[in-house]
């Protein structure tokens, strides 16, 4: 038994290494754009006054020179995996980051903030949360010099913006029609929207008393659809869609979950399912109305739900609770280095802190994302999704293994 982990363990790690061999020969791709929350922030939040921040220790201790940069992980995020799976730099960093500049950012950049939505109102949720409660005292909002009135993280529109000003600036570095080719030819992609479940539909009584949940989902698939367009128009061809993961299974809803015995929210599992459906659908309309356009829609709900039901399968000890302090509610400033509960080998866990995947999580997930979604969806040259189907006959079991339903769904699509 033993024996058949470890040459599956190995199988594993080379059909990886291979894939990663097979992608970095592409040049398809010259930049990857990122929009969204904390799943892909690389520390954007650093530069605005919110508490929706993670750069400091030991958020980032398995980063290059264990350094936290705002980051929601020990390392890195899906993001920067996808980026190297498709040749570019490693890491990609945020726009607000001041050690960076347009040079930097011509291959790679993200506006994501963690915390926001694709609704407005998820943005400053979390400083209306703040204000409703007793202020605990470790949290600095004085030092932040927070705004009661403001919006806490940034907004989705406000990413755009940023967006648009990258483009001039990208102008101004590469010339117009140089930088017009990149911006068509980028991977434009969108990861978001649990926070818009999570921490403002079934937390605060704003949208709730509005909408029923499918009528939400109906309000942010709109949003989605109105945000491609718009990158559409401003010369974006390839867009992907990121799903919601299983959220129910997330350890701090897992903790809450006190009469389920702590195990996977289910209802929250099922809006996750009902909202990516919806996604998928948006995927279709949109290729059908924008001439030219590529959108892909990459769901990492199957492959995590995969890894929280058989973590030992992935090499990992633990899904129930993360790393971080008691692995239970913390994430943010709730989980730092006075916590001396944070776990030694953040490897043997699923989740970071109680909202975050730790970086192995992310790169299993990124690369089934390339695999599965990104390559397919006509971002790589012919040879290379070619490159893709030949790893796949050859290691066909082990993808079998890990993701059998998904293979599935796959093979009938
Ligand atoms: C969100 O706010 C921006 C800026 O105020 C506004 O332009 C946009 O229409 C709003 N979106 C929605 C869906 O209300």
């Amino acid at each position: 038994m033993a024996k058949a982990y470890i040459l599956i363990s190995s199988m594993w790690i080379l059909a990886i290494q291979f894939l990663i061999m097979v992608y970095k020969s592409d040049a398809k791709v010259p930049a990857i754009i990122v929009f969204g929350d904390s799943t892909v922030d690389a520390g954007n939040n650093n530069q605005i006054p919110t508490i929706a921040r993670s750069n400091f220790v030991p958020y980032g201790r398995d980063f290059t020179g264990g350094r936290p940069t705002g980051r929601f992980s020990n390392g890195r995020i899906p993001t920067d995996f996808i980026s190297e799976a498709f040749g570019l730099k490693s890491t990609i960093p945020a726009y607000l980051d001041p050690a960076y500049k347009i040079s930097d950012f011509a291959s790679g950049v993200t506006f994501a903030s963690a915390g926001t939505g694709y609704d407005n109102a998820t943005s400053s949720v979390l400083l209306k949360q703040l204000l409703g409660v007793p202020i605990q005292q470790s949290l600095p909002l004085v030092e932040l010099d927070i705004d009661p009135g403001s919006d806490d993280v940034i907004p989705l529109w406000k990413e755009l913006e940023y967006y648009k000003e990258y483009q001039k600036k990208l102008k101004t570095y590469l010339g117009e029609q140089q930088a017009k080719e990149r911006i068509s030819e980028a991977l434009h992609m969108m990861s978001l929207g649990t926070n818009d479940f999570l921490e403002n539909y079934y937390t605060m009584p704003g949208r709730s008393s509005r909408y029923n949940v499918e009528q939400y989902q109906d309000f942010l698939v709109g949003i989605a659809k109105n945000f491609v367009k718009e990158l559409y128009n401003l010369g974006a061809r390839k867009v992907s869609l990121g799903g919601l993961p299983p959220m129910g299974c997330l350890p701090l809803e897992r903790t809450t979950n006190i009469f389920g015995r702590n195990d996977c929210v289910e209802r929250y599992n099922v809006v996750a399912l009902q909202f990516n459906g919806k996604l998928e659908k948006l995927t279709a309309s949109l290729n059908q109305e924008l001439s030219g356009v590529k959108v892909v829609f990459s769901n990492p709900y199957d492959p995590l739900l995969n890894i929280v039901r058989q973590p030992s399968s992935f090499g990992f000890e633990v899904a129930s609770v993360a790393c971080c302090a008691t692995g239970m509610f913390e994430m943010g400033y709730a989980c730092n280095r006075n916590n001396m509960f944070t776990c030694t080998d953040a490897n043997k866990y699923v989740f970071w802190d109680s909202f975050h995947p730790t970086e192995k999580t992310s790169h299993i997930i990124s690369e089934y994302l390339v695999k599965h979604a990104l390559a397919i969806g006509d971002h790589l040259s012919v040879e290379e999704v070619k490159g893709c189907q030949e790893v796949e006959k050859g290691e066909e079991n082990i993808f079998e293994l890990f993701f059998p339903k998904i293979r599935r769904n796959y093979a009938e699509a």
